[in-house]
């Protein structure tokens, strides 16, 4: 296997996925999610690649990525803890529950811990307002969150 620099693998991989997506309606969207799903973030590299292709300006691309809060910057930790926001969970205190896993974890909202151990995101409906307030580990339902409930998920992700 030959050692490519990290940035053009980035590129070609990027331009791979624009090729395969690009005949869409609206193809911005469809090739972000594209671009995360191949590298499990969008690259900044990528935005250039993305920008030429679509006859876009760089910013209006790296608006669209910023505006929508699935897309990430960065590579996410081994684990990735999405808070559910809306507003069912904000009725049964969502805040309170996100304002004790940033302290739990020490890190904020679209952030990673040093160690590597988790990402934390918020989300927007998980579609269990009925067990609010609602997360998903790593794509698993986790609802009616509590004191405890956050214990037992710091220590799984920290394990
Ligand atoms: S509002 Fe949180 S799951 Fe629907």
């Amino acid at each position: 296997m030959s050692m490519q620099p990290a940035s053009t693998g980035i590129a070609e991989r990027t331009a791979q996925v624009i090729e395969d997506l690009k005949g869409l309606e609206g193809p911005l969207l469809p090739i972000l999610h594209g671009i995360q799903h191949e590298f499990g973030f969008v690259p900044q590299e990528s935005l250039p690649v993305i920008a030429e292709a679509l006859n876009l300006s760089r910013a209006e691309v790296h608006g669209v990525v910023t505006f929508y809060h699935d897309f990430r910057s960065h590579p996410a930790g081994r684990h990735v803890l999405k808070l559910c926001q809306a507003e069912a969970c904000q009725s049964m205190g969502s805040d309170a529950i996100a304002a004790k896993m940033k302290q739990l974890l020490g890190i904020g909202f679209h952030e990673t811990t040093r160690d590597g151990a988790v990402t934390l995101e918020p989300v927007y409906c998980l579609g269990l307002c009925a067990c609010a307030p609602s997360a998903m580990l790593d794509g698993d339902v986790i609802g009616r969150l509590d004191a405890d409930k956050l214990d037992e998920i710091v220590a799984e992700v920290r394990a």
